[in-house]
């Protein structure tokens, strides 16, 4: 029997389009919900500082009603680790952030800020709110992810995404393979994501210790044209075939 894989959905996107026109359409709860309808197993908000996308109001709204799982993404200031800690989300996702990116564009540097992300995962933990580290893959990284006291990692996977060769590809395939493994190891729970589409979804699905996809930019975009709950359907079909193949 395979390990199951779960779909992480998020609706970040939905946001940026009611955010576009300062509209109170489309609601990203509403797609939070019809995703869990279509299987996704948990929804995913990014609380910017900026508040480019999704609102505080977004994220207490949902957290009301989730029917699967909240994964709270933020950048570890005081302001976002108070919210979490008000909103009780199942898993905190913490990632780098800086005002001019377009997207979060690397993974975080846990070795530089290895004694402030010590401090914040502990009261997580005390908390009861699962801390994951947005990070490369790479060792050093995971092994100061364990140092920290966080129980799972996130890894990027948008290198592998942007690759412009399918040598490039495979390169950076082979590295979240053998870091999936070397967390795996560690004790780590292992997730990944970034840039992940229908088209790029299989290979990294098929890594057998990874847990949980994160996806949200290629999954709203497929919903422009055939639905959320197709796009959502889809995506987990690919994902679980992939995975079943591989074992
Ligand atoms: N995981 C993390 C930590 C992210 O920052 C993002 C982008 O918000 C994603 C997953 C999803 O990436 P994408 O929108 O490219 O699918």
């Amino acid at each position: 029997m395979h390990k199951p894989i779960l779909l992480g959905v998020n609706v970040d996107h939905v946001a940026t389009i009611r955010q576009a026109r300062g509209s109170s359409y489309p609601d990203p709860v509403h797609a939070a919900l019809q995703a869990e309808l279509a299987g996704a197993d948990g929804i995913t908000m990014h609380l910017r500082e900026d508040r480019r996308h999704i609102q505080d109001s977004d994220v207490e709204r949902y957290a009301a009603c989730a029917q699967t799982k909240l994964n709270f993404e933020m950048a570890a200031t005081d302001e976002m680790i108070a919210l979490a800690l008000k909103t009780k989300p199942v898993d905190v996702c913490i990632v780098p952030e800086s005002r001019e990116e377009l997207t979060t564009e690397g993974g975080l540097n846990v070795i530089n800020a290895e004694n402030n992300l010590t401090i914040t995962c502990k009261e997580f933990n005390q908390n009861n709110i699962r801390v994951s580290l947005f990070i490369d893959p790479d060792n050093a990284q995971i092994d100061a992810t364990v140092r920290t006291g966080a129980t799972v990692i996130e890894i990027h996977t948008g290198s592998y995404a942007e690759a412009k060769t399918l040598e490039a590809q495979q390169h950076e395939l082979e590295k979240i393979t053998s870091a999936a493994a070397y967390a795996a190891k560690q004790g780590l729970i292992v997730n990944a994501g970034h840039g992940l589409t229908r088209h790029n979804v299989a290979a990294i699905a098929a890594i057998p210790q990874i847990h949980e996809l994160n996806i949200g930019h290629s999954l709203i975009a497929d919903a422009l044209f055939e639905g959320l709950p197709t796009a959502v359907r889809t995506m987990k079909a690919i994902m679980q075939q992939a995975r079943a193949a591989a074992s």
